[in-house]
């Protein structure tokens, strides 16, 4: 049940909360099961008279985090749920208190109970409670009809909740000014109004190191609170806050920011609601892998490259230019971190060189280059994988020289050096290890920004 709109990032938890657990620790009374109340490992059910007149605390901290059900009825002397009432029962999913005394839920009350998702308080004496208490919680019952309600902007949420259908209408109703019972569906209070949140932009496109600006406007009644959400951001911010609204400036912003979201979220006592603007970050290439050839069905050069807009890749084999595009393969993009993990492809058709590959990398913010000196065993065994010398280079030697790292001198054409079956031995080796090192590289960046994949 979306009591407020989805949250976003942990939730937290006042500081005191654990001092307070040792505080109250102390002042519990030695009671297994409060006395008029039945208890087993997972339920604790308050029925009998006289009854209870504070809610019922288990002595045991370990034996309160089992119990998943309370259930309270008849029990007129029992007036109020305070802040730190239900803090223990963490494993608490149902919670009951009808037909009972009832007036006041402080609306800390279920910060603790984040299992929360079946809470039914019909029938007692409730004049107000605060939206603030479910915000957290992912509801799938609520019942709150039968309490003799205050009309009030502090409970239109809840009619709200009514209207969308969330909450049963049945008996929820409220006493007007004049003493009257009336349907909540019909309360009418002037200036009570959900926020209503705009942003100046919807998507934020910057270029790294520089700074940019987005504001956040709100409306509603009372005015609403409005706050950025910048857990996901990296980069440098700063906060203004104005009238109707606030101002977010992003400082030196990091390509690291690159795909992740801000949230401007607006809110007073009849709800909120939440904008949500993508940074787009653009950055020049760089090339963040560029390794010595591995054999897999065939040879290949591995490399992995960043940028925003996507680089435009290109390859030089001793300061020629490779023609065929066909030869880079991309086996796997990371949009988080705007990475691209490919490989140049040395297909057996072709005859390897030895000599220095140089991946380009280039987009409208610059360039980046890296060179490896690569070498091929000269008879590499398997014979029917790679083909013997045929005469034809496969880089253009047609195409003018390009000038790479400041040396633009063009060597002969490739000719495969003395190998041995040592170095063949050496070069497998230490192509699986360059495999097996990206693929756990690749793992642990899914691992560490896959859980922001929701966004
Ligand atoms: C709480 O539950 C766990 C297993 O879910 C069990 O091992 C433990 O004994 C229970 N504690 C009490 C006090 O019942
Ligand atoms: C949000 O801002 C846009 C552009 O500034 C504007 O056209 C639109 O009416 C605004 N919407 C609201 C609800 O304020
Ligand atoms: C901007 O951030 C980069 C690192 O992301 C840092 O090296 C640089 O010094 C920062 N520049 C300023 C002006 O803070
Ligand atoms: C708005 O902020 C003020 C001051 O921080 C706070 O007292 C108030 O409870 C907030 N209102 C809402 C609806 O969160």
């Amino acid at each position: 049940m979306g009591l407020c709109k989805e949250r976003h990032g942990p939730i937290l938890m006042p500081i005191g909360c654990y001092t307070c657990w040792i505080v109250l620790g102390l002042f519990w009374r030695a009671l297994a099961c409060p006395d008029p109340c039945t208890c087993d490992p997972t339920r604790i059910s308050c029925l009998k008279a006289p009854g209870i007149r504070a809610f019922p605390v288990l002595k045991n901290i370990s034996h309160a985090a089992n119990i998943t059900e309370i259930y309270i009825a008849n029990q007129r002397l029992f007036a109020s749920i305070s802040e730190d009432d239900v803090l223990i029962y963490t494993g608490l999913r149902k919670l009951t208190v009808v037909d009972s005394g009832l007036k006041v839920v402080s609306r800390q009350a279920f910060r603790n109970n984040l299992n929360l998702t079946y809470i039914d308080l019909h029938k007692n004496k409730l004049s107000t409670l605060s939206r603030k208490l479910f915000c957290h919680l992912s509801l799938t019952h609520l019942t709150l009809g039968n309490n003799p309600f205050q009309c009030s902007c502090d409970i239109m949420w809840i009619k709200v909740l009514i209207e969308k259908s969330i909450i049963d209408k049945d008996n929820m109703i409220c006493i007007n000014g004049y003493y009257k019972r009336i349907p909540l569906n019909n309360m009418h209070i002037p200036n009570c109004v959900v926020p209503k949140v705009n942003t100046s932009v919807e998507e934020l496109t910057v270029l790294a190191g520089t700074s940019s600006i987005v504001y956040c406007e709100a409306t509603g009644l009372p005015e609403p609170n409005v706050s950025w959400d910048i857990s996901q951001i990296k980069s440098n911010t700063s906060l203004q806050t104005v009238k109707h609204g606030a101002y977010l400036t992003l400082k030196n912003v990091t390509s690291l920011d690159n795909t992740k979201t801000l949230v401007c979220l607006a809110e007073n006592v009849v709800g909120e609601e939440k904008v949500f603007v993508e940074l787009n970050v653009h950055f020049p290439p760089k090339i963040t892998l560029l390794d010595y050839p591995i054999l897999d069905h065939f040879w290949s050069i591995p490399f992995s490259v960043r940028g925003n807009p996507v680089p435009k890749l290109r390859w030089f084999y001793d300061g020629y230019v490779l023609n065929d595009r066909d030869l880079t393969k991309i086996h796997w993009s990371n949009n988080i971190l705007s990475e691209q993990y490919g490989s140049l492809q040395l297909h057996s058709s072709i005859y390897l060189n030895n000599g220095n590959y140089t991946l380009q990398a280039q987009n409208e913010y610059g360039k980046d280059e890296r060179t490896i000196k690569a070498k091929f065993p000269e008879n590499p065994g398997d014979g029917n994988i790679i083909h013997p010398y045929d005469g034809k280079g496969y880089y253009d030697s047609e195409s003018t020289p390009t000038s790479i790292g400041g040396d633009s001198t063009v060597t002969a054409t490739g000719v495969s050096n003395g190998g041995n079956e040592d170095s063949i031995t050496i070069y497998v080796v230490v192509g699986i290890a360059a495999l097996v090192f990206t693929g756990m590289v690749i793992t642990l960046i899914i691992l560490k920004f896959g859980r922001h994949s929701k966004f």
